[in-house]
């Protein structure tokens, strides 16, 4: 029987260079999309796919992501004296439980594949999710229980897939498509970063994976890949040359590269506009403001 994935690794080492000055005191994890920080994003996604023990790998500089997760006894008993019931419930859904967090440091910037292997004590013999923060994706049903699913069948490695254009794939990591049944493709290879032009499809890794235990003894040989870094896909690519399945899964959903600030912008209209009680203004702003440029040009 396969065994259940109840463990999710969150990669939250990076410096988050891209969105300085703002990342010289606050980690990148904390900025916030309408009024959530980017972790709870994928917290939730992980939580909904059954996930209940939260590994993070973090570095120097990332001790507001502790706190957040803290229980805030002080605020919540304001609230309660306000009888801010729906704030006060709203809080209390971010704090985690003893035991079901931990936090694990990567001492070195020594890439994806080698923040993911700095949790290694932590797992047995077992499957792993790992969650990008960085990548947000809007789903009806998120992505993370939609690949639980499709791995309930499949076993193996999973990554989540995407199309993307040509001239953006060379950002990305890459499949080599062996066998492609619709969402669910079977790869028969995986490069980091393949260089213009040689990428050997457009279908690109987003920051999703189910990893096998495996993966973290392939990791333990460092090799070096792209940039110099040890690479999350060569090692789960070197699942398939000992004979083992490796699928992508393209999911149903919308996802938002919140590792730039373009993509990170249009995630806040996205799930501004996806509020409710926010829709209405924020729509007749963009009219008006639309029609204003048009206006001026
Ligand atoms: C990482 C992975 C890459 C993947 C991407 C998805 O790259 O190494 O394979 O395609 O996330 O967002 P990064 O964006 O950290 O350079």
């Amino acid at each position: 029987m396969k065994r259940k994935v109840t463990k999710a690794i969150f990669p939250v080492a990076g410096l988050g260079t891209r969105f300085l000055p703002a990342t010289k005191s606050v980690p990148k994890e904390i900025m916030t999309l309408v009024d959530r920080p980017l972790i709870q994003y994928a917290i939730d996604e992980a939580r909904e796919a059954g996930i209940r023990e939260f590994i993070f790998v973090t570095s120097r500089g990332k001790g507001a992501l502790e706190d957040y997760f803290d229980h805030a006894p002080q605020l919540e008993n304001e609230l309660r004296k306000k009888g801010k019931d729906e704030l006060l419930e709203t809080l209390k859904s971010t704090n985690m439980d003893s035991g079901e967090i931990a936090y694990i440091r990567q001492h070195k910037a020594m890439g994806l594949g080698h923040a993911v292997w700095c949790a290694r004590r932590l797992i047995s013999n077992e499957p792993i999710a790992v969650i990008l923060p960085d990548d947000v994706i809007a789903a009806e049903k998120p992505c993370l229980k939609q690949m639980v699913e499709a791995y309930e069948e499949t076993g193996g490695c999973m990554v989540a897939a995407m199309d993307v254009p040509t001239n953006k794939a060379s950002s990305y990591g890459i499949l080599d498509i062996k066998e492609d049944k619709g969402n669910l493709v079977k790869v028969k290879g995986m490069v980091e970063k393949p260089p213009l032009g040689e990428q050997p499809s457009n279908l690109a890794v987003i920051g999703r994976y189910i990893i096998t235990p495996d993966v973290l003894r392939t990791l333990n040989q460092m090799k070096k890949g792209a940039g110099d870094e040890v690479q999350l896909t060569d090692a789960i690519a070197e699942e398939i040359t000992r004979g083992r399945d490796v699928h992508g899964f393209r999911f149903e959903g919308e996802r938002f590269d919140c590792g730039s600030k373009a993509g990170f912008l249009q995630a806040t209209m996205a799930f501004g506009l996806a509020r409710a009680e926010l829709r209405d203004e924020l729509m007749s702003y963009m009219t008006d403001m639309l029609a204003h440029r048009a206006a001026a040009q």
